[in-house]
């Protein structure tokens, strides 16, 4: 069984799942954790569900050597490709996916219309059709698959003109949907969300299910008398595989847009 003192780790094919560190940094203050962000291989949204699934778990082996206590998939595509495997390979190891938060946006309100925003890839994994299973009688569900706006985060263009005629484009098709809801279906999404909101309304409520994940692996942790005990300010080491040989990969996008997010 891992250790308390070990750190969380934190995986995403790129800047995404910072969304969700930033929830498990509030949900587990002192813990230490470790974002590996794959963005020598990102998009996976768009890539084959065999390659992302060898990719995560090339990914999960490496940290495992390490020495980690958690392993939170903080990316929708990987977690609908992956997450049932590694399971399956590795019982006793704490994994962590993430999936669309359609649930909350189905209770917000009566019969609502809600466009589920993610990669293809994601849209496309038997995950998904299981938990769209579960609400359509209770809500008008549109799948809408976004290939080209992981891109835009990936580069850290998260506002601007050329976003904006994107996402006008993009989301052409849903204008005239009347949509009650938005679910943020991958984790890069996040970083884009008021651009979202201003393309589709601001009366459209929108949903992501990073607190959920964060609240998720705070319970398994404690389920397992794995929590940390130190009472200082964990720390994050981040290491991007575009630049293997540099831990933080100081001055890469990753950091600096990771560090700009976390400190907003
Ligand atoms: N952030 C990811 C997700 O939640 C993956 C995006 C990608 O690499 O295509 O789906």
């Amino acid at each position: 069984m891992a250790e308390k003192h070990l750190p969380i780790a934190v995986f995403d094919s790129g800047l995404g799942g910072v969304s969700v560190l930033k929830e498990l940094i509030r949900a587990l203050p002192n813990e230490n954790f470790i974002y590996f962000g794959d963005t020598a291989n990102a998009p996976y949204g768009v890539k084959s569900a065999e390659r992302v699934r060898e990719l995560t778990f090339s990914v999960y082996e490496r940290l495992k050597a390490r020495g980690i206590k958690a392993f939170v998939i903080a990316c929708n595509t990987a977690t609908s490709v992956a997450v049932a495997h590694l399971r399956e390979k590795y019982p006793q190891d704490i994994i962590v996916g993430v999936e669309p938060a359609l649930k909350p946006a189905v209770l917000s309100m009566e019969h609502p219309t809600v466009a589920v925003l993610a990669t293809p890839l994601t849209l496309k994994e038997e995950k998904f059709g299981a938990l769209l299973q579960r609400f359509e009688t209770e809500a008008r569900v549109i799948p809408f698959a976004c290939p080209g706006l992981v891109e835009f985060v990936e580069r850290g263009e998260v506002t601007g003109e050329r976003l904006h005629t994107f996402l006008e484009e993009l989301f052409a098709p849903l204008k005239d949907e009347k949509l009650d809801a938005i679910v943020l279906g991958c984790t890069h999404y996040p970083f884009v969300k008021s651009k979202i909101s201003s393309v589709l309304g601001d009366n459209v409520k929108i949903f992501d299910g990073s607190c959920g994940t964060a609240r998720e692996t705070r319970r398994r942790l404690e389920a397992n008398g794995l929590l940390s005990d130190a009472t200082n300010k964990g720390r994050v080491i981040f290491i991007d595989s575009s630049h293997p040989n540099e831990e933080n990969a100081s001055g890469s996008t990753l950091v600096k847009f990771g560090g700009e997010y976390l400190c907003s």
